[in-house]
């Protein structure tokens, strides 16, 4: 670990955990190593497999995490989020820590959920895949800054059942309507994330704990209240203090009374991990906050995590989803020429419509999308259209989902025109597609991948084609 000498050392910081902790030299040499990283691949547009053979072409040596079987371990070092198979979402890069919270809160497909605290998105971006194109994932986040990196990520990864909201957690609407499952990953003092940035070591302490529990409570306390009855509650933090954790979800499993919450019992199976705590300072906790789960660095080579998973009884207080359908359908002869292009069809398009975006976009959103009744939406499904320009232009998300079922004005890229397409180079045309460059917009894909959007362009003696990948999006760009 990167620390300098006069700055404070884990061993001082976190003394008073060491009755807690199995291993003490353990858990100390875990904080002093770099943490591994970790990969998961999209699972419509990669085969695990073919994501451990394409990063160890590139250099990345990688081995499968096992407990997630669509993830893999990668050294600390790996920078994997600079190749072409991320820009185009074909896999993610997430902490493995922060994968346990989504494995426990199981989203079914067709389901609606509710991120209270998504920013900058990690688990957020997990559940919208696993939800596939069904159901509906509510993100919300209080800072609207922080939820840039979350829209980046998710139209490049192509998640059009996302809709995104900002509001204060602990006051988050009942007018949104039930949610099946809501996660309540809230803000902490960050002490497990010491390994990735040395630096909390100096913040951490007594006082910002006291000050984080109150906000924990709230957000706690209000997920419970927007989670039907018979739906799930996953409480994380990535912090190990015991007063930002089983105290907090004491307080809240008490404060709803008796028979209000079960706690779940915590387990993953291949992921080494602690139990709750049945007691701290002197006070013991409610029955069964064993159950919870606690990961220590040095039991699996993590990040610290704390997770607790809540269940409101089926005859619980509470109220069904009353959510609002997404916006009418638009007029068919708005988006169908695109499609015709492409030698695509509206079978295409599976579970997902296009919708209304202001007044000269579209977005594509699954068909039983359900939107919250409140607050407004930040940001609905995935830009699909502009309809600004003499023919509709494909949005770059979307080109990404259609450009693998392209069967007309497509081409198949080898690696180093792929390569040149997504740095936004023009590649040259000559013989190297039996096609004519016919004008006007091709989709392009490498190995199986959407990559996006290109135009056919001529200069009075040569044909080449321009990339329309953007800016923001070129690997080991400012958006990666
Ligand atoms: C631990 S981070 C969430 C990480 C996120 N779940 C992920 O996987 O990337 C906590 C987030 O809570 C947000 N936050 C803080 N106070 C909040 C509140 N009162 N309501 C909603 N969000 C809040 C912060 O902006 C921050 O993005």
């Amino acid at each position: 670990m990167r620390v300098s000498s006069d700055s404070p050392r884990p061993a001082e910081v976190f003394a008073r955990y060491r009755p807690l902790v199995d291993d003490w030299p353990s858990f100390l040499e875990a904080l002093d190593r770099p943490l591994p990283r970790c990969a998961w691949a999209h699972p419509e547009r990669m085969e695990v497999a073919t994501l451990a053979t394409t990063l160890g072409t590139l250099g990345f040596r990688s081995e499968p995490l096992g407990w997630q079987a669509d993830a893999l371990r990668l050294p600390s070092d790996a920078r994997a989020g600079s190749c072409l198979e991320f820009a185009v979402g074909g896999f993610h890069l997430q902490e493995e820590a922060s994968l346990a919270p989504v494995a426990l809160l199981d989203p079914q497909p067709g389901e609606r959920i509710l991120d209270l605290c998504a920013a900058p998105g990690g688990k957020a971006l997990r559940i919208a895949l696993l939800l596939g194109r069904t159901g509906t994932l509510v993100a919300n986040d209080l800072v609207s800054g922080r939820l840039a990196p979350l829209r980046f990520h998710m139209n490049r990864l192509g998640a059009a059942n996302v809709v995104m909201t900002r509001w204060d957690a602990s006051s988050y609407p009942r007018a949104a309507g039930a949610f099946d499952r809501v996660l309540a990953d809230v803000p902490c003092t960050c002490e497990g994330t010491s390994r990735k940035s040395p630096e909390v070591l100096a913040r951490v302490g007594l006082r910002e704990i006291s000050r984080m529990r109150p906000i924990q409570v709230g957000i706690l306390s209000q997920a419970v209240r927007c989670c039907r009855p018979g739906g799930l509650i996953v409480y994380s933090t990535c912090t190990y203090a015991p007063e930002e954790n089983e105290s907090v979800v004491d307080e809240v499993v008490r404060g709803f009374g008796e028979g209000a919450l079960e706690i779940v019992p915590a387990r993953l199976p291949g992921l080494r991990s602690a139990p709750g705590l049945a007691a701290w300072d002197g006070r013991r906790f409610v029955r069964g906050m064993e159950g919870a789960l606690r990961l220590w660095p040095h039991l699996h080579d993590t990040g610290g995590f704390f997770v607790a998973v809540l269940r409101k009884p089926e005859d619980g207080p509470g109220r069904r989803a009353e959510p609002r359908s997404a916006a009418p359908a638009v007029d068919e002869e708005l988006w169908r020429p695109v499609l015709d292009r492409f030698g695509l069809t509206g079978e295409d398009l599976g579970e997902l419509r296009p919708v209304p975006r202001g007044r000269r976009r579209l977005s594509l959103v699954p068909a039983g999308l359900a939107l919250p009744g409140q607050p407004r939406p930040e940001a609905t499904g995935l830009p699909f259209l502009r309809l600004d320009s003499h023919f509709p232009k494909l949005a770059t998300p979307s080109a990404l989902v259609l450009a693998p079922l392209a069967r007309d004005h497509a081409l198949d890229l080898d690696r180093p025109a792929a390569e040149t397409f997504v740095r936004r180079s023009p590649i040259p045309w000559g013989p190297r597609w039996s096609r004519a460059a016919a004008p006007g917009w091709w989709l392009t894909r490498y190995a199986g991948l959407g990559l996006g959007l290109g135009e056919a362009a001529h200069d009075g003696h040569e044909a080449r084609l321009e990339s329309c990948f953007p800016k923001a999006w070129v690997p080991g760009g400012s958006g990666g």
